[in-house]
């Protein structure tokens, strides 16, 4: 067994080079973005990408590299049922109603009249979202009718740049009031008003959609249950302070073995359904206790983040005391 990795510095593939350097398994690092980088991965059974979303060559082509090895009978990962939802919340709604998972009730428009038909009868507050993007930077609260229609005119006109500048230093200001950035990254937030992110620049604006849920009122966090296998890591993210929103905001907590099991046995009972290699499941739950799923990602941060956790749940729910990395779970899952 021979495993190709692409390696990106600061991304899973470090943890993964260090697990193969360490258990002495056999592999190369390759460059996917190499026009004949499946010649490259010929003589290999395995490849392995910690694609990412904000990438834009990434968001080109690596699902279809990934799938297209996968069905020439390699091993890869993310595979397809892992990642062909990635950064989509829009496919992603039709998944989770498919399989009847409890998503937060989402609608969709793919037209101007259907979009303005349907905010007639709704009721706000509703929330608005991109269909792609993470940290919650391209999720909005809606609380009037007036609201939806200048985003609605918006995605039928010129559409939404992938790049936020405005939102970008309001949140990196945000961050540095609460104490939890540096002023050099208000500086930067400054910059990034001038001059654009790479992904901004080669993206074309989002549009053509409106996608909106309902909000859910809820006790002011999510819970994200990251799934590798058999065995789940659990953690609290509290949202901003005048917010509602959770992920991104930096502030973690790690209820570990105090957090709900029903989260657990939820995202153990969603992950098979999906057949999934890695999924991080967000949830939140209303003033009545129900859970709604927010989204998933096969992907999630790697440093200062699940590491915090004080151990993980297998799949009887049962806890287990001790440090672990989730990334050489991926390995081991994937040459079982
Ligand atoms: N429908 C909703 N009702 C209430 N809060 C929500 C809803 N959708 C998202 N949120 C909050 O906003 C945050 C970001 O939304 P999410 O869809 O997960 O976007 P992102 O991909 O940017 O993380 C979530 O962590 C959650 O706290
Ligand atoms: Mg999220």
């Amino acid at each position: 067994m021979k495993i190709a990795i692409h390696h990106r510095s600061g991304s899973f593939s470090d943890r993964w080079i260090n697990y193969c350097e360490e258990k002495q398994i056999a592999y190369t690092i390759v460059d996917a973005y190499d026009t004949d980088i499946v010649e490259k991965v010929k003589d290999c059974d395995a490849f392995m990408w910690h694609h990412h979303h904000a990438d834009y060559r990434d968001t080109l082509f690596a699902k279809q590299l990934l799938y297209s090895l996968q069905m020439a009978g390699k091993k890869v990962f993310p595979d397809f049922n892992t990642g062909w939802h990635f950064d989509d919340k829009v496919g992603q709604k039709y998944m989770f109603e498919a399989i009847g998972a409890p998503l937060v009730p989402s609608f969709v428009f793919y037209t101007k009249r259907e979009s303005l038909e349907w905010i007639e009868h709704t009721s706000f507050p509703k929330v608005f979202k991109l269909r792609g993007g993470a940290g919650a930077v391209n999720v909005k609260l809606v609380r009037t009718k007036l609201e939806a229609i200048k985003l609605i005119n918006r995605a039928f006109g010129r559409g939404f740049p992938q790049f936020d500048k405005w939102n970008n230093l309001k949140e990196r200001w945000t961050k540095f009031k609460g104490g939890k950035d540096t002023f050099l990254a208000v500086c930067k937030g400054i910059g990034r008003l001038f001059i654009n992110t790479e992904f901004g620049k080669m993206r074309s604006p989002e549009k053509g959609y409106v996608y909106f849920q309902d909000f859910i009122p809820n006790n002011g966090f999510d819970i994200r249950v990251v799934v590798v296998g058999d065995k789940a890591v659990a953690l609290q993210r509290n949202i901003r302070e005048n917010d509602f929103r959770a992920s991104g905001s930096g502030d973690l907590v790690f209820p570990n073995e105090n957090i709900d099991k029903d989260f657990i046995s939820l995202a153990y009972k969603l992950n098979k359904k999906l057949g999934a290699q890695s999924t991080a499941f967000d949830f939140i739950k209303d003033l009545d206790n129900n859970i709604y799923l927010v989204e998933i990602s096969y992907g999630f941060p790697m440093l200062n983040f699940l590491d915090k956790a004080s151990g993980y749940w297998d799949e009887n729910l049962s806890w287990n005391e001790g440090k672990f990395i989730p990334q050489n779970w991926m390995v081991d899952n994937l040459i079982r």
